[in-house]
């Protein structure tokens, strides 16, 4: 097979970049290791950025977010059992929409498809090669035979265990990685949210998030032991322990219910530099990683295919090269602000063992937020989003 842009990884980077090549006139091909059901099914982020959702509606996939998304104004910090609300809008004018990652995928895949896109799953890549020679290719797996797909350029959209990464001179990667002493287990349940907005709470027993999906559908989780089980929590105990950690006013409005889903989450910031190498590039978690506080994940993997895109067109269209030069360093300056920005915020509200001295330090900073408009303005311009850098 052969294709002009080669895409390993059908999460939202891989798609994104496929729709938003496709609306330029340049083919692409997706390589996906799991079933079309398995990556449908999947429960990740929640929450995405102004950026994030204007890049959605230039890839035409925006018909059922502005539907079915609920637009967030702010949100509210939980501690010593006191609400402080950040008003995003009012700080910033911006907001963020709440519309599912699962939901983004399937939209992503109908309209994919739909176009006559390629996308071959369970059919996963096991090397690429000859990417430093102008020659990449993709080799990849299909019922147990070899293919080999030939490209101009391979676009590593498969996440932190991906093999894209993996195939670059360990010698030529520079990682940087912090994996933190705890985890989040979610629920999932279709429940009617707690309050209109999220709640993060820092809590002497662990943080937690009230979050949801819709008006009808929850999601919520709870600080864990790093080596805790799903297997451990029973639906009410999940219950009881999150309205243990939330102001009895707010505990006593929990709806609950049977949960869909129940998962443990670590917590990791990761960052592999640079994030090109020749004709490869890498984008959204296969380069870089960081704890869900803050919810920057998929935001940052759709910033990554916004400068990727338009290098790609630029290249395309006009012969130009400059912005595929300057992908990684361009990606990487907003990457690291994130990585700032969800490592200070994991920090600001989680239990870090028994050191009162962090604990007291957190309740300043939180006090400190409560009382400052300066300090509200800088989380809420961070929860919203940076502005993605633009070229001409
Ligand atoms: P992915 O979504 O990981 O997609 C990569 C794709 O590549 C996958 O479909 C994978 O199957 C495929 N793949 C991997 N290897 C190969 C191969 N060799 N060949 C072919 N295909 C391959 N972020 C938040 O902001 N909030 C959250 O609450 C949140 N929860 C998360 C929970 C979990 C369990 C995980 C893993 C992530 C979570 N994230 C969250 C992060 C967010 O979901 C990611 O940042 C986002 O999915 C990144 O998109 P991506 O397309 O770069 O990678
Ligand atoms: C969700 C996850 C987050 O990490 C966050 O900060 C907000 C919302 C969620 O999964 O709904």
């Amino acid at each position: 097979m052969r294709t002009q842009v080669g895409i390993i990884g059908s999460g939202p980077s891989g798609l994104l970049l496929s729709q938003l090549l496709h609306l330029h006139g340049i083919e692409s091909a997706i390589l996906e290791r799991q079933s079309r059901e398995h990556v449908e099914g999947r429960i990740r982020a929640g929450v995405l950025e102004q950026g994030t959702v204007e890049l959605l509606r230039q890839a035409g996939v925006h018909e059922r977010m502005e539907r079915e998304g609920i637009v967030h104004e702010g949100f509210s910090l939980v501690f010593n059992g006191r609400l402080s609300r950040i008003n995003m809008h009012g700080l910033t004018g911006s907001s963020v929409m709440v519309y599912g990652q699962t939901e983004v995928t399937k939209d992503l895949i109908a309209a994919r498809l739909s176009a006559g896109g390629i996308i071959e799953y369970e059919a996963p890549a096991v090397a690429v090669e000859g990417f430093l020679d102008g020659q990449p290719r993709i080799i990849y797996e299909k019922n147990g035979q070899r293919h080999e797909l030939i490209c101009d350029f391979v676009a590593g959209c498969d996440g932190y265990h991906g093999v894209a990464r993996r195939s670059v001179d360990p010698g030529k990667l520079q990682l940087f990685e912090k994996i933190y002493p705890f985890g989040w287990l979610g629920i999932l349940s279709d429940v009617p949210p707690v309050d209109e907005e999220l709640i993060y709470a820092n809590h002497e027993r662990g943080f937690a998030l009230c979050s949801m999906r819709s008006h009808t559908r929850s999601r919520y989780y709870v600080q864990c032991e790093l080596d805790d089980s799903v297997d451990n929590w029973s639906d009410d105990a999940f219950w009881d322990e999150l309205r243990r950690r939330l102001p009895p006013h707010v505990a006593e409005r929990v709806v609950t219910g049977p949960r869909l889903e129940m998962s443990i989450a670590p917590l990791r910031s990761f960052v592999a530099e640079p994030m090109r190498f020749g004709n490869l590039f890498l984008a959204g978690d296969a380069a870089h990683i960081v704890p869900p506080t803050g919810a920057k994940g998929l935001n940052l993997a759709a910033s990554d295919i916004f400068y990727l895109s338009r290098a790609l067109v630029a290249y395309y269209g006009e012969k130009r090269t400059d912005l595929l030069d300057r992908y990684s360093e361009t990606c990487l300056r907003r990457v690291w602000k994130a990585i700032r920005f969800s490592w200070w915020f994991t920090s600001l509200m989680h239990r870090f063992g028994d050191d009162p001295l962090n604990h007291r330090l957190q309740m300043a900073e939180l006090d400190y937020l409560a009382g400052s408009t300066a300090a509200r303005t800088a989380m809420a311009e961070n929860y919203v989003g940076l502005p993605f850098e633009t070229f001409e």
